[in-house]
């Protein structure tokens, strides 16, 4: 099937399509010097996808220090996916896939050597996608939502090929 829809990187004229879009589909939603402190800081990982000239979609990222979820001892830099959404009628064409596969290859220019990320335990469109994104449960967190859900983190390894 053909691509319709490009990346790019957010620029502040995105904000308010951005928080839209967050707030249409996520309950958790951020303030605008949130959106605006990850994009000052990790440019490279806040991405947006674009159709008909239009922001259906973003996904917003965080480089920490953190342990490893994979054995290694010590801290390493991780690549953190603190958001990602696409809006509902735009779904379905690869555009989350995208979105994520293009945060994970330039999670790479902050040196980050895993990739990580909550999601609900019940969200199974979103955990069956990070699994074919080579993505494993790693840990549970329980009650970690505002309503009490229990949160799977899930991680995996870069380099993403
Ligand atoms: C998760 C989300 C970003 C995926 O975006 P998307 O553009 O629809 O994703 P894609 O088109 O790349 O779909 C990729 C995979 O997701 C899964 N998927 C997509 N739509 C699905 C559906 N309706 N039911 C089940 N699985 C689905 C499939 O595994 C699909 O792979 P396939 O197309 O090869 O079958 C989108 O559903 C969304 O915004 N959800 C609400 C916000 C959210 O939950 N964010 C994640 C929080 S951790």
């Amino acid at each position: 099937m053909q691509q319709t829809f490009i990346l790019r990187k957010f620029n502040v004229n995105d904000l308010k399509r951005v928080t839209y879009i967050n707030r249409v589909c996520l309950p958790e939603n951020y303030t605008d010097y949130f959106f605006m402190d990850l994009h000052r800081r990790f440019p490279e990982t806040f991405l947006i996808a674009e159709e008909d000239g239009e922001v259906v979609g973003y996904i917003m990222c965080r480089n920490e220090l953190g342990l490893s979820n994979f054995g290694f001892r010590g801290l390493i830099k991780k690549g953190h996916i603190v958001s990602v959404a696409v809006l509902p009628q735009h779904r379905g064409k690869g555009i989350g896939q995208a979105l994520i596969k293009r945060a994970m290859e330039n999670m790479q220019l902050y040196n980050a050597k895993q990739c990580f990320l909550e999601v609900r335990a019940t969200n199974t469109t979103a955990i069956n996608l990070y699994k074919k994104l080579g993505f494993q449960v790693t840990r549970t967190i329980r009650s970690y939502y505002a309503d009490g859900e229990d949160a799977y983190v899930m991680s995996r390894k870069l380099p993403f090929k």
